[in-house]
């Protein structure tokens, strides 16, 4: 059977991280693609000569010419720029949007059959503007930021346990910005909701980190942002879509009046498999929940209305 192809366009620290985490789940060859002359080939060999050691015989190769990506089942935009300390990731808005918009022509044309999962800030709508750009269905474009909330989340409560992660679920809900919506009702440890594992003060100390969890890494490095997690974010994603996992994960998907939102993305969960986005879960929320979700779409929709 003939390997899956992924193509990862922006050859950075997230869409290099990613290209790593991926090749480790052996999801198939990859292409990491990078207008910077050299460091797409630099990474993707260094990537390559790991691969006796890891081990993987999947291809990694590296190229500035986007027609590579032909026959990519699955492409991945990581392309654009990042915050730097105190910096919103609204802010990328003006530069970011026309990588995206170049990007998502250029898969329109070389890979027109492909799923793609938008990485790059602000997400929510940059997931909407490669979605427009690129005419494909909705459910081939989604984005990636609940995963990553969702992981985060789950670390801080383990940690906060004594637990294993692997026993912690959680969700994080809406917009991947300060308004996001962790779902403590329905976060478990061991099947056990995590309201009747720790005070109220304690869960919301967590909920707080979590939203600030991405500004947080930014003003540790003080220049770039996360990408161990939102790598693995992303290979968590992509197996799901080639593997038709079926898996149920926080996406930035397109709503049609799920949650009271229509014709934007935000963060919902969503059932991930062949072909992409196949179903959005609708959840019972209470009150506040759906309060916070409503700000936090609110949110979205103003940045969106400044693409015009
Ligand atoms: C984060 O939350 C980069 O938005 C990404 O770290």
């Amino acid at each position: 059977m003939a390997r899956d192809k992924i193509a990862v366009i922006g050859a950075g620290h997230v869409g290099a991280t990613a290209a790593h985490w991926m090749a480790q789940r052996h999801l198939g060859d990859i292409v990491l693609v990078d207008v910077a002359e050299g460091i797409p080939q630099g990474k993707a060999l260094d990537l390559e000569e790991a691969s006796p050691l890891a081990p993987w015989d999947e291809r990694i190769s590296g190229t500035q010419d986007l027609a590579q990506i032909r026959g990519a089942g699955m492409v991945v935009l990581t392309a654009g720029a990042v915050r730097k300390p105190g910096m919103s990731r609204d802010d990328l808005l003006a530069v970011n949007r026309r990588i995206v918009e170049d990007v998502a022509r250029g898969v329109a044309e070389q890979a027109p059959e492909a799923c793609l999962l938008v990485v790059t800030n602000p997400v929510d709508v940059m997931t909407y503007l490669a979605w427009r750009t690129s005419g494909f269905p909705a459910a081939r474009v989604f984005g990636m930021a609940g995963v990553l909330d969702s992981t985060r989340f789950r670390t801080f409560l383990a940690r906060e346990l004594g637990v294993s992660v692997r026993d912690v679920s959680a969700f994080v809900l809406g917009g991947h910005g300060d308004q996001m919506v962790p779902l403590v009702r329905y976060s478990y440890a061991g099947g056990i909701p995590v309201q009747q594992l720790l005070p109220p003060d304690t869960i919301q100390r967590l909920v707080e980190r979590t939203r600030s969890g991405g500004g947080e890494i930014v003003s540790l490095l003080k220049s770039g942002s996360a990408y161990y997690a939102p790598g693995a974010s992303i290979a968590e994603m992509v197996e799901a879509v080639l593997r038709d996992q079926r898996r149920i994960l926080p996406t930035v998907a397109r709503v049609a009046g799920e949650y009271g939102e229509r014709d934007i993305y935000v963060g919902v969960p969503a059932v991930l498999g062949e072909g992409g986005v196949r179903r959005v879960l609708e959840i019972e929320l209470n009150e506040e929940e759906r309060q916070d979700f409503a700000a936090s779409a609110a949110a979205v929709r103003r940045v969106l209305a400044q693409l015009g």
